[in-house]
């Protein structure tokens, strides 16, 4: 399947860089079903004499494909999905056929993206409107009243990672400073919050992106990552690890506290300013209001 997945990647580059070259017999006939259809984003019926007047005459360009996947419907039949990037980013289908030794592109759609634009900032340069906006994305993110006026406190104060399209912010991360406490030894950490992506605007890379950026600042500024979430799969990709030790809270006036119910959801992220850590020592942070971890 990865051989195959590599094979049908490469032809579907080469029909969306325009770069027929590449393709077998360096054109598109080979590789176009005689049936060949497709529904442009517009909305208009490609034919496959239309597309192949229409690829003829286009200029080779670098757009990327994104998150390519494929799926085998039925022996000799396989459904490839992917995004393209560029200034017209877009969600795609193709359907292939194999055909002789050949696969051929037999039917294909393109539904056109909004594009996004990224950037950061700190909490002090945020306008009001942009933190408007990230309320009302984590509200959305945290229907029934789940993302509180805590929640967002505890987001601010750090530094912000934003996805923004047509104007609003789309996505969102924070990483906040905090001190936690690893075994007695107090810590410098970049602490993770709201990390929210609209319903409408997922699974095209939004909040890994976001994460990555957020990433590299806590490597370049704290000691230590460190997090909540009950998404630990999303995180691992991104490097994090579970911690596996206790979670504690250090009270206003002292005492610590076991915060077990919060064991499983503490994520960390490693960085070089510590030794490898064991993942397996007592981890403490100190009071907020709201959720301590
Ligand atoms: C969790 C959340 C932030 C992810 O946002 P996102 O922008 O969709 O994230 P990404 O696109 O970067 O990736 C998310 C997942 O979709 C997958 N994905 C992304 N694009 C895809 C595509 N085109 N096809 C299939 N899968 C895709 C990623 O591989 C990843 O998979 P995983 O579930 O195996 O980890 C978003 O779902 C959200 O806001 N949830 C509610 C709030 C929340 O739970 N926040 C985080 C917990 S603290």
């Amino acid at each position: 399947m990865d051989d195959l997945r590599a094979r049908l990647l490469r032809l579907e580059l080469a029909l969306a860089q325009r770069r027929l070259a590449d393709l077998p017999g360096g054109t598109c006939e080979a590789v176009l079903h005689e049936a060949f259809r497709e529904i442009g984003a517009s909305g208009r019926w490609w034919t496959h004499d239309d597309t192949l007047e229409m690829l003829g005459g286009a200029e080779a360009s670098d757009v990327p494909i994104e998150r390519f996947e494929i799926e085998e419907l039925a022996p000799s039949v396989v459904l490839a999905t992917y995004d393209t990037g560029g200034s017209r980013p877009a969600r795609r289908v193709s359907v292939w056929v194999l055909d002789g030794d050949q696969w051929r592109m037999r039917f294909h759609q393109g539904t056109l993206l909004t594009p996004v634009s990224f950037r950061e900032c700190a909490t002090d340069d945020l306008s009001t409107t942009a933190l408007a906006q990230i309320l009302d994305l984590c509200r959305a993110c945290w229907p029934d009243g789940d993302f509180t006026t805590d929640d967002l406190e505890h987001a601010l104060g750090g530094r912000h990672f934003l996805a923004e399209a047509d104007g609003r912010v789309v996505g969102h991360t924070a990483v906040v400073p905090r001190m936690l406490e690893l075994e007695g030894r107090p810590l410098r950490a970049g602490y993770v919050e709201a990390v929210a992506t609209l319903p409408s605007f997922r699974r095209r890379g939004i909040a890994s992106r976001l994460m990555a950026d957020a990433n590299r600042h806590i490597e370049t500024t704290y000691e230590l990552g460190a997090l909540s979430t009950g998404e630990h799969r999303f995180y691992e990709r991104l490097g994090w690890r579970r911690w596996t030790g206790e979670t504690w809270v250090r009270e206003p006036d002292g005492p610590l506290v076991r915060t077990e119910d919060e064991d499983d959801g503490v994520m960390v992220l490693a960085t070089a300013a510590l030794p490898p850590l064991t993942l397996a020592e007592r981890l403490t942070c100190g009071w907020r209001p709201g959720d301590a971890w």
